[in-house]
């Protein structure tokens, strides 16, 4: 909400009042607004905040995708034309089920899987949640100890601590400050118990990409289950779950230019695992649930296009990549968080020292430029990343963090756009900031 204040006129101040309405967080945009030629009121995630842009760049992939039209048209018929469930045996099931199959198909080529290993999900989240519950459940005669690395997504870290509290042991690998594990460390931290290795293949704030082939090399000597998080990488970056030696790999549509709610799960054949939801005989009895034919189509059509258009696509943001950092590093006591060459071709995350990366965002936002903090809201307090912290960040080094991250759709323009407003915006707030301590004018 917006509240009319006892400063002058030309001072604003903006309330943020977060969703849970338990918190209440005052950003001081005196000078900041100033400029703001034009006025609307718009709202966004329970915040109202004033904007002045025809300008729209979105900067956000990382987060999601917008649907490809391409993906679009394929799924149309399989709404209100083509519906059949996959489990009936007439006509109209059929057709789903021979959709369902072609998708299948599509999907496994995609990471040079057998499709009978490709099980399709309603997201990475549940995938993730498969691999640790499943794998735990089903080998727990053999061990109860299971390796995450400390900048792991939520969807492993969770279902691990939920783990810890039924009794299994999680040993969370650090990494550098660049984001890497070490391998040697990872190879002296497997046990006779331990059955799985869980290392994300790219991480979703920072970009960094871990060796998986190494990774998968060393569990399979070793013979321990290898699941990685591939919700950054598949469809972006070639994977082949044979070369990497990867047992378990997790993906998602919606990141890859398909729709939401569909993700999938590879399965090594002969993997011991146990599924979460039971019911029908869906997907090779390992997720049971009535197929989102759909979704499905969806996906397949992303990873087929994909498949042609990733690595011009990676060629391209690579370029745009380069020169938002190249540009965004010319800001005084601005750092580039992750590594330089071992990175996502669409990522970039950096900490700009005596500001907030929310007030950042919201002055993105109000110029039109759709972004990410790197900074985690829990529900009582604002917690610093987890993945900022253990590359080495401070707290308070952490809170300035902003992620911008590219896509299929993302233009020279956008990022010359970018390289024009974000350096004003770390300037203006750098002006208000409460931590300019020490900063030279
Ligand atoms: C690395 C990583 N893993 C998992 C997920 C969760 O994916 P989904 O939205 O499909 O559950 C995300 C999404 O932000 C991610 O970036």
């Amino acid at each position: 909400m917006i509240v009319p204040t006892k400063y002058p006129p030309s001072r604003v101040h903006l309330i943020i009042v977060r969703q849970n309405y338990r918190q209440i967080h005052f950003h001081n945009f005196l000078d900041t607004l100033m400029p703001v030629a034009k006025l609307n009121l718009n709202r966004y995630n329970g915040v109202m905040f004033l904007s002045d842009t025809k300008m729209e760049v979105y900067m956000d992939y990382a987060a999601t995708t917008p649907v490809d039209p391409r993906v679009l048209k394929a799924m149309k018929p399989y709404f209100n034309k083509k519906y059949g469930n996959t489990m009936s045996l007439h006509k109209q099931g059929r057709e789903a089920k021979e959709a369902l199959e072609e998708s299948r198909n599509a999907v496994a080529a995609l990471m040079n899987a057998e499709p009978n290993e490709t099980i399709f999900m309603g997201s990475a989240t549940e995938s993730s949640n498969t691999v640790l519950k499943g794998i735990a459940y089903a080998n727990k005669k053999k061990g109860k100890h299971i390796i995450v690395s400390a900048i792991e997504h939520n969807c492993v870290l969770e279902p691990a601590g939920w783990l810890e509290k039924q009794g299994y042991e999680i040993t969370c690998l650090p990494v550098d400050n660049f984001g890497l594990i070490n391998l040697t460390q990872l190879e002296n931290t497997i046990r006779k118990d331990t059955i799985l290795v869980s290392i994300m293949h790219a991480n979703n704030e920072i970009g960094t990409i871990q060796d998986i082939q190494k990774i998968g090399k060393i569990c399979k000597e070793k013979d321990v289950y290898f699941h990685s998080d591939a919700a950054q990488t598949f469809g972006k970056i070639p994977i082949d779950v044979k070369k990497m030696n990867i047992d378990l790999l997790s993906f998602s549509s919606h990141k890859m230019y398909g729709p939401k709610g569909v993700g999938g799960l590879y399965i090594k054949k002969g993997t011991k695992i146990e599924p979460l939801l039971h019911g029908g005989g869906h997907e090779f009895k390992k997720r049971a649930s009535t197929v989102n034919v759909v979704g499905i189509v969806g996906f397949a059509e992303a990873a087929k296009i994909q498949e042609k258009e990733m690595e011009s696509d990676a060629k391209k943001q690579t370029i745009l990549r380069d020169k938002l950092i190249k540009g965004l590093l010319n800001i005084d006591d601005s750092h580039l968080n992750g590594h330089l060459t071992e990175r996502l071709p669409n990522n970039t995350s950096f900490w700009f020292a005596y500001i907030e990366g929310e007030s950042l965002l919201m002055q993105l936002d109000i110029a039109g430029v759709s972004a990410s903090t790197g900074s985690a809201c829990s529900s009582d307090s604002l917690e610093a990343s987890h993945v900022l912290r253990a590359i080495g960040l401070k707290p308070q080094e952490a809170h300035g963090s902003l992620r911008l991250s590219l896509g299929k759709y993302t233009t020279v323009e956008d990022v010359d756009y970018v390289l024009e407003v974000a350096p004003k915006s770390v300037e203006r707030l750098r002006k208000i900031s409460p931590f300019k301590k020490g900063w030279k004018q």
